[in-house]
């Protein structure tokens, strides 16, 4: 993890909040190769999930809610963790991850837990009074629930169909850490899949298999994914039953995901609170009912930080280490970097040309300081999985090298061929080099 952690610091890829001012715990930024990594995973999932589905569609709701919808869905009362402090040396502790009766810092005296509310809370409007109280989401779900007749008549929709949203959320958790992985603010991606009562069982194994074979899609290594069924006691208020996809971090197997079968509690307190029909009305079977959601949801930092674990590698090459990210290539901050093999001959002007020309359709870098072997090694550390180079042959055929980053393989191809190439290598998702290439 400090590799990790050190790679994305040095490279740009993350980070932390306000460093300047010696930084803010658990919140981290996103730099410029992780800002393209981040939208890369949230497009894919919106791709696969939302637009290249006929039963999904999308949803952007307000990060800030009526706090009556708090109440209705249980977090006011309900979304908290005990909490103990050190009377000693006055650290908190989550009282459910404690092992034993004394501080696991100093051996101090703990105190009786009390439960603590994980929402943020603020005011709105220009007086700080009870009434102005508003609270930052904990969860994008409950923007879809309270939208869901709007949903229904505003679109052709019928049972079962599934509202998808991605945005950030926030929880002012006892116990951040292990960088991305639990943070105070994060961004989720989640779905809410209405059902038939009698097929959420059918749904919800469909959802966990889906879900699950998602993150093997991306290159995640089969070895260390898996889906484990909550027990009974760790279920939240709302679930009648729970898988988690779980990634064997550094630190141990963790959640990336849970689905969740949330049974008909959300509509049913939405319903009563607002008093609002939340029901849907199947003209078929001529019957009305309130449906069932399944509900995959996603962290983005979690997957993210997974994805970067899961690329991470380290090798000797002609006696020289290198580092390699080998991520799928849809994921890629960078898709393709240009190099002049000489700064002269005019190489640096015809790669130039090349990396505008690839500009139009991808990320792409250039790059003309130092030695060739160091400039590729560049690249591998962030994972770009195509290298460009312009060579004294470039200026005489107008063909280029195109070196592939997990092989290093090489081949040779006319500068108009480059597009279309790499387009076909990317999508396909898989960085070897095509068979019959010439
Ligand atoms: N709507 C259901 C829900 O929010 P959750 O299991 O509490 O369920 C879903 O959260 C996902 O959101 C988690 O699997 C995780 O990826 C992400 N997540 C939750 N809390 C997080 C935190 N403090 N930091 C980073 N990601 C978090």
């Amino acid at each position: 993890m400090e590799k990790i952690a050190s790679l994305c610091k040095r490279r740009g890829f993350v980070f932390q909040s306000s460093e300047i001012y010696g930084g803010l715990g658990s919140c981290w930024d996103y730099g410029p190769l992780g800002v393209e990594l981040k939208r890369n995973i949230t497009e894919a999932w919106w791709r696969d999930m939302i637009t290249s589905r006929e039963d999904m569609v999308g949803l952007d709701s307000a990060i800030l809610m009526h706090p009556r919808v708090w109440e209705a869905s249980g977090h006011l009362a309900g979304f908290t963790d005990p909490l103990v402090d050190c009377r000693q040396c006055k650290q908190r502790f989550r009282a459910d991850q404690l092992t034993a009766e004394k501080c696991p810092e100093c051996g101090g005296e703990l105190t009786e837990a009390r439960n603590f509310n994980l929402m943020f809370k603020t005011f709105m409007g220009p007086v700080e009074d009870t009434a102005s109280v508003v609270y930052l989401r904990p969860e994008t779900a409950q923007g879809i629930f309270v939208n869901f007749q709007n949903v229904l008549n505003a679109s052709r929709l019928k049972i079962p169909f599934g509202i998808g949203q991605i945005g950030k959320s926030f929880r002012n958790e006892i116990t951040p850490g292990n960088f991305l992985f639990r943070t105070r603010e994060f961004e989720q991606m989640e779905i809410e899949f209405f059902v038939k009562p009698n097929e959420a069982e059918s749904w919800h194994r469909y959802w966990k298999q889906t879900r699950f074979e998602w993150y093997l899609e991306y290159g995640i290594a089969p070895s260390r994914l898996r889906l484990r069924e909550h027990g009974a006691d760790e279920l939240a208020h709302y679930a009648k039953g729970c898988a988690d996809v779980e990634y064997e971090f550094p630190f141990g197997w963790s959640e990336l995901e849970g689905i969740a079968n949330r049974g008909d509690f959300d509509l049913k307190q939405h319903a009563e609170a607002s008093g609002k029909d939340l029901s849907f009305f199947d003209e078929e079977h001529r019957e009305r009912f309130v449906p069932y959601v399944i509900e995959p949801s996603a962290g983005v930092g979690r997957p993210l930080l997974a994805f970067l674990v899961d690329a991470y590698d380290e090798e000797i090459v002609q006696d020289e280490p290198r580092v390699v990210l080998r991520l799928d290539p849809r994921l890629a901050p960078v898709k393709a970097a240009v190099f002049p093999l000489m700064r002269k001959d005019g190489q640096p002007e015809k790669a130039l040309m090349i990396r505008d020309l690839l500009k139009q359709h991808f990320a792409v870098a250039y790059d003309q300081a130092g030695a060739i072997g160091r400039r590729y090694r560049r690249q591998d550390e962030i994972g770009t999985p195509f290298g460009i180079t312009v060579d004294h042959e470039t200026m005489q055929n107008d063909t280029v090298t195109l070196r592939e980053r997990d092989s290093m393989q090489q081949v040779r191809m006319p500068v108009d061929r480059l597009v279309d190439e790499l387009r076909a290598r990317i999508t396909a998702g898989c960085a070897g080099v095509a068979a019959g290439a010439p």
